[in-house]
């Protein structure tokens, strides 16, 4: 999976489609405190935006080059080395969990899930953006990803949800009309 996105790093700004967290942002009450985590943040285009919303944004990003990417772009996002799945944060340390186009990449989806409500506070939010599998679009990425060998897994947002409950997390928004994204917010 490294392999993927350390190729992808240097033209992936260019080459994917930027993504704009209005939904997130409408849904979610910013005060300009508390912590805000990304996993799997990528170049960290996605979590700048909320820069101004949260007193701190940090990026956990397995990639080594989507790492340089953030510290070159972005030098006041802390970004650090990690695998959803054994995030290295204390419990009940972070405010807002923020995943977007990378939850079908987590290799064990449960665990990560799992450390996300470990780390999360009390009523902490987590917010999730995810391909929607079952439109044509995202059909065609589902199509993509297996041809290209990265070994995602993709989840419609009736089984997200439930995998959300399972973990303890409470839902208190979703929206999946709009193609091909669709995303989940939830309460610790
Ligand atoms: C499609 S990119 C999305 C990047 C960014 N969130 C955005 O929306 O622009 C998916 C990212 O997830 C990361 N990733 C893959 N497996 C991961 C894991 N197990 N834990 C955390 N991040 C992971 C990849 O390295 C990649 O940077």
């Amino acid at each position: 999976m490294n392999f993927h996105f350390n190729l992808l790093a240097p033209i992936y700004n260019r080459l994917i489609k930027q993504r704009y967290p209005k939904e997130l942002m409408e849904n979610l009450d910013f005060n300009g405190e508390g912590k805000l985590l990304e996993i799997g943040g990528g170049t960290g285009r996605f979590a700048a935006y909320f820069l101004d919303k949260v007193h701190e944004v940090i990026i956990i990003e397995p990639a080594e080059k989507m790492l340089r990417q953030i510290h070159i772009s972005y030098p006041e996002i802390e970004a650090i080395k990690g695998y959803a799945e054994e995030l290295p944060f204390d419990d009940n340390s972070i405010d807002y969990v923020i995943v977007s186009d990378a939850f079908h990449h987590w290799s064990k989806q449960l665990d990560g899930l799992k450390e996300a409500y470990r780390v999360l506070k009390k009523d902490g939010f987590i917010a999730m953006e995810e391909i929607h599998p079952r439109t044509n679009w995202g059909r065609f990425i589902r199509w993509m990803e297996k041809l290209a060998l990265m070994g995602s897994v993709f989840y419609t947002p009736e089984e997200l949800m439930n995998l959300f409950s399972e973990v303890g997390f409470e839902i208190i928004n979703n929206d999946w009309t709009r193609s091909p994204t669709y995303f989940v917010i939830a309460r610790k």
